[in-house]
């Protein structure tokens, strides 16, 4: 069960290396599907931004799909056939059919029998998110949840993140950590 040590290692220098090429280039994290889906659109994005396909495996997107009428304590059921068109959708865009950067972190620290029901359940986002403690989110009027990711990357609806652009509000970076 343990996590490969070495995947960890290499994701930590790869981290590394993304901070100070982008000093100067500035290079984001791009997960926005290169299909979109007006189903897609219409059916997740009421209560919510719209998550990327490519931020978890196929078989999380068809456990969600298949429990709509209690999806994190809310109802989201569409019709039989949006779900279709929908769940199609997501498992064609998942992290599995994705070569770029995150989903291919983000899959290889993922367990083979684990199906994360969040983005941040993930390894790879813990990973990421090792500076952001839980009182910054939690405990912050302004954010509340890991879900809102909007809340801090101001690109998240299209898609694009990067550490640098990244804020908490209410906290602000002092010596590389955040302080109120
Ligand atoms: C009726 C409101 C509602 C609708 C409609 C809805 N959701 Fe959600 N969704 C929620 C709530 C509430 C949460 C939990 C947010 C939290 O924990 O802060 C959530 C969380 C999520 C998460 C986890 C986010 C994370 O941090 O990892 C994903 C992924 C997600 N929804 C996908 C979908 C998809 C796909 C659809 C369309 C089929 C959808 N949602 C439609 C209310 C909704
Ligand atoms: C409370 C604020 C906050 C929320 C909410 C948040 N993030 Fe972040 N995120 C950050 C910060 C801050 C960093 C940079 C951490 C560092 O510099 O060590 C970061 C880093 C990242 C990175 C790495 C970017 C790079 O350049 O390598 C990705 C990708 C990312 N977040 C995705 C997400 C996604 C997806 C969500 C929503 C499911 C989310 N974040 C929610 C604050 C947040």
């Amino acid at each position: 069960m343990a996590v490969d040590m070495k995947k960890v290692v290499a994701l930590l220098v790869l981290c590394f290396l993304g901070t100070t090429a982008s000093a100067a280039t500035i290079s984001r994290v791009e997960v926005a599907a290169l299909e979109t889906s007006k189903a897609h659109q219409q059916a997740c994005a009421s209560c919510h931004m719209l998550y990327a396909p490519s931020m978890l495996p196929a078989r999380s997107w068809q456990k969600m799909m298949s429990n709509l009428n209690n999806h994190f304590g809310d109802n989201a059921e569409v019709t039989a056939a949006v779900n279709a068109e929908v769940t199609a959708y997501l498992k064609r865009n998942a992290a599995e059919n994705d070569k770029r950067r995150y989903a291919k972190s983000m899959l290889g620290l993922l367990k083979d029998d684990e199906t994360p029901d969040y983005i941040s359940d993930t390894k790879y986002f813990k990973l990421m998110h090792d500076a952001v403690k839980p009182r910054m989110v939690l405990g912050n009027p302004d954010v509340r949840s890991f879900a809102r990711c909007e809340a801090c990357h101001s690109q998240a609806q299209q898609g694009k993140f990067n550490r640098i652009e990244a804020i908490i509000p209410n906290y602000f970076r002092k010596a590389g950590r955040f302080v109120e």
